[in-house]
């Protein structure tokens, strides 16, 4: 990753959650620095952060031993992005005052990078007005808000208040710094999710994915400015974003009519869902009854979706995935030829950490002069913001 992240600590209790988060940033290989108000080192030491991040960490405006001045505006001006987490109702209020009696805030006023901020504060302090009035102008000062969670505080209630999980933070970073407008005014059409082929009306054929992938790659798209058009089969995921339009479908051949339905708006297409090759030939109207000692189930072949759409495109950039067992990089190249791909992301399920029910995937791109891209083994966020760079360097050729 590369990126400079400056994380600001606030003495909430939340702060002890930090070096998650730090350790979060570091596993993506960004550079962390953290700056502290003198009050944070009561809930979380500065040699925690200062171990977790490889940086020394930031507290005074100068040290009392040497007299030395701690430079703030080179901090701020080092950092790509500054996140204060947890937000106290204090700082917050002096963040919006312009006040600057330490050194987060000297920090805070200096940064010409982004700032996002996690607030954390009990339920009456976060409902305040002046709370609710303070976190708006904030946003209008360009700060970017992480709303605080609902769940239980530190001090027995519940409510909302509470800082959201290191992850939920780290990954909201993440897709902020990897946002821009490289895809503006581009279509996409992505299909996610397994498909769900009826026997009767309480059992279906279906696989394990989850859709993460088709969902990660729909949401780095969005950030990078694209309009997503995500035809997802059952999947448990959740996203909204203004420039998506998510189509749910439950079988192969409802994911064809709706793919069929868009494809020749769409510019590029990835195509991740884990569709059912064979169907039952028939699907009974009332619940099979176990009355028989064997039963046989007639399948019958499913359309190929990505085939269809290879075989009508234009100007379209179309990429498959492949998913083996074995020899995954030969059937890959084999589907860039039959299916007219540009490109296919083959995984296999040789290697661990990738493929369903992971959050890890290892990927290879073959591109259609069966040139090979290979990756490490990443977090399917980090894999789709490959496969959409990967996209972005070769879909205008
Ligand atoms: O041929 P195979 O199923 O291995 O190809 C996988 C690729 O084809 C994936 O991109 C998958 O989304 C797509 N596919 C499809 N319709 C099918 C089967 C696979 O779109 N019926």
């Amino acid at each position: 990753m590369g990126k400079h992240i400056l994380v600001g600590v606030t003495a909430g209790i939340a702060a002890y959650k930090i070096a998650e988060l730090v350790r979060y940033f570091k596993k993506l290989e960004a550079e962390v620095k953290v700056v502290m108000t003198p009050a944070s080192c009561d809930f979380i030491t500065p040699l925690t952060l200062s171990t977790l991040s490889q940086n020394p960490v930031a507290v005074d405006l100068y040290d009392s031993k040497t007299g030395e001045w701690t430079n703030h505006v080179e901090l701020a001006l080092w950092a790509d992005v500054m996140i204060i987490a947890p937000l106290t109702a204090n700082t917050l209020a002096k963040m919006v005052s312009g006040q600057s009696d330490n050194l987060l805030l000297t920090t805070f006023l200096s940064a010409k990078c982004p700032v996002i901020v996690a607030p954390a504060m009990d339920l009456d302090m976060y409902q305040h007005p002046s709370t609710k009035r303070n976190l708006e102008q904030l946003e209008k000062d360009g700060v970017t808000v992480i709303p605080a969670d609902y769940g239980f505080l530190a001090s027995g209630l519940v409510g909302h208040g509470r800082m959201q999980e290191p992850q939920q933070i780290g990954a909201f970073v993440c897709d902020f710094l990897a946002s821009s407008d490289e895809f503006q005014g581009v279509k996409v059409l992505i299909t996610a999710g397994p498909t769900y082929e009826r026997i009767d009306p309480v059992r279906f054929i279906g696989n394990h994915s989850s859709g993460k992938m088709g969902f990660e790659i729909a949401k780095a798209f969005l950030n990078k400015g694209a309009e997503v058009i995500l035809v997802t089969g059952p999947t448990k995921m959740v996203l909204h974003h203004p420039n998506l339009h998510r189509v749910d479908v439950m079988t192969a051949e409802e994911m064809l009519g709706e793919v069929q339905k868009v494809w020749q708006q769409c510019r590029i297409g990835v195509f991740s869902a884990a569709v059912a090759d064979y169907r039952p030939r028939n699907t009974a109207e009332q619940k099979i009854k176990k009355n028989a000692e064997e039963m046989q189930l007639e399948l019958v072949k499913n359309p190929d979706i990505l085939k269809w759409a290879g075989s009508v495109k234009k100007q379209q950039y179309l990429v498959g995935f492949a998913l083996e067992t074995s020899d995954a990089e030969a059937y890959g190249k084999s589907k860039i030829e039959s299916k007219n791909l540009n490109a296919i992301i083959v995984n296999s399920l040789e290697d661990a950490g990738a493929g369903f029910g992971h959050n890890t995937n290892k990927i290879k791109i073959i591109d259609k002069s069966n040139k090979i891209y290979s990756f490490e083994l990443k977090t399917k966020q980090q894999v789709a913001l490959d496969i959409v760079d990967f996209i972005r360097e070769n879909y205008e050729i």
